[in-house]
């Protein structure tokens, strides 16, 4: 299957009339039970075309790993030495790229490293960073978007003993989401019709159910909630008005909370907050995203006693600004194929960054945003946006590896690499990405 293939296995499962329906706002919909991610440790992962349950009895045929999608949440301490031994079993090439996670290059799933059908490969790194919410998703070159699409993305959680120590809510409260827009042809299977200005789908899947609602209790709950669309930009917000309490982000705990009433998440980026739901009991409180009018996920709290449970600090974390840069380099994120003026090339490397100094790198764009900009290898610290929304938000500060590159803004990150190697910037709209808005630089 390349890319706007149809997938082609027997035995179609044919949706019924109303299975391509988005989730309307308001909890209309009929709903069907979340699916709770199982959590384990990292181990085989094994990518291949197969059916899926999306909810309702409905199978829908997809790129699965490990015979879901999303894949396994794996989770591990920090400090912990993970081994994936990775099986190709698609008709194409891929990779898997760790993102958010700083690997070695031959570890990262660029595309200059592709994993062929039918052949193996052992992803094994050390993981040497702060707790956070990553995930991981094939990178091949001009393929990643429809592998995406099709269905292939799953979480990385890393713990550490900070953010253990802050006793955020954990168990059935703590809940990470996944979402993606989808479509879905009349046979049956996910179906992708991306071109080069982007892919938006009909269906949201969260966690890989449409129109899901999570019965829970009146409780404290944690949402890690990664953007894992190729194009579409949520706003989040809650049906009550109330606010977020935000702690969290692509490279973990923020230096502090926030309260903030609208988040807006573009693909790859992630946020981690904290919904007090002790007073909801009996009610239903609506996730929504803003942008679309949909429901991501209707809460329904039971109409039972509040179970105990506490708000995060105030103070969160320490977060030590990076310091004065010694260079900076602008990056011009130019129409949807080009940054700097230049197609990727896989073969060719566009610039050298020494290791250990600290840079700041510009980011413009003379249109077709949103841009999600996305760097490999290092996270970044968020230091101005000027020109549009002409401001940072809550979501930014602390660690990011995405930043939201919206029309007319110039963002600037600071960054700093700790490990020498091949890595990549690039737009992550993924249908951009693989046009070729992309580009590869060497730290020395
Ligand atoms: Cu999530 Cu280079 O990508
Ligand atoms: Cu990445
Ligand atoms: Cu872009």
């Amino acid at each position: 299957m390349g890319a706007g293939g149809v997938l082609a296995f027997g035995g179609l499962n044919l949706l019924n009339a109303s299975g391509g329906s988005a989730a309307r706002p308001g909890g209309t919909a009929v709903r069907y039970p979340l699916r709770r991610l199982a959590v384990t440790t990292p181990g085989a992962l094994r990518a291949a075309p197969g059916y899926v349950d999306i909810g309702g009895g409905t199978s829908v045929g997809a790129l699965l790993y490990n015979g879901s999608t999303p894949g396994p949440l794996f989770a591990v301490q920090s400090g912990a030495s993970v081994e994936i031994p990775f099986t190709n079993a698609l008709a194409d090439p891929t990779t898997v790229h760790w993102h958010g996670l700083v690997v070695p290059t031959a570890m990262d799933g660029q595309p200059q490293d592709p994993v062929a059908p039918n052949s193996s490969y052992t992803y094994a790194f050390p993981v040497n960073q702060r707790a956070g919410f990553s995930w991981y998703h094939p990178h091949p070159h001009m393929l990643t978007s429809s592998q995406v699409a099709y269905g292939l993305a799953g979480g990385f959680v890393i713990r550490d003993a900070e953010e253990d120590a802050l006793g955020l809510p954990s168990g059935a409260y703590e809940v990470p989401l996944v979402l993606r827009d989808a479509n879905i042809d009349k046979a049956g299977n996910l179906a992708y019709n991306g071109t080069a200005s982007g892919f938006t789908g009909k269906v949201l899947l969260v966690n890989g159910t449409r129109d899901p609602y999570l019965a829970t209790q009146p409780a404290v709950h944690r949402f890690r909630i990664l953007a894992g669309s190729n194009s579409r930009v949520f706003r989040l917000a809650l049906s009550t008005g109330a606010p977020f309490t935000l702690i969290g982000n692509d490279g973990g705990l923020l230096p502090s909370a926030a309260q903030v009433s609208e988040i807006e998440v573009s693909p790859g980026e992630r946020v981690d907050v904290i919904v007090d739901l002790r007073a909801a009991a009996g009610t239903t409180v609506l996730l929504r995203d803003l942008n679309s009018g949909w429901t991501i996920l209707e809460l329904r709290v039971d109409n039972a006693p509040p179970v105990a449970g506490t708000l995060p600090p105030g103070t969160l974390s320490t977060i030590v600004p990076l310091g004065t840069p010694s260079t900076t380099r602008t990056f011009s994120f130019d129409g949807m194929t080009r940054i700097n003026g230049r197609l990727f090339d896989p073969d060719r490397v566009d610039f050298t960054v020494p290791v250990g100094e600290v840079e700041d790198w510009v980011f413009t764009t003379n249109g077709n945003a949103p841009h999600p900009v996305h760097v490999h290898g290092a996270s970044f610290q968020v230091m101005a946006r000027t020109g549009g929304r002409n401001r940072t938000f809550p979501w930014e500060s602390g660690w990011k590896d995405t930043v939201l590159l919206a029309d007319g803004e110039t963002v600037r990150v600071r960054i700093r690499f700790a490990l020498t190697g091949r890595y990549l910037i690039h737009c992550h709209k993924l249908e951009h990405e693989d046009a070729g808005m992309m580009a590869n630089f060497l730290v020395v």
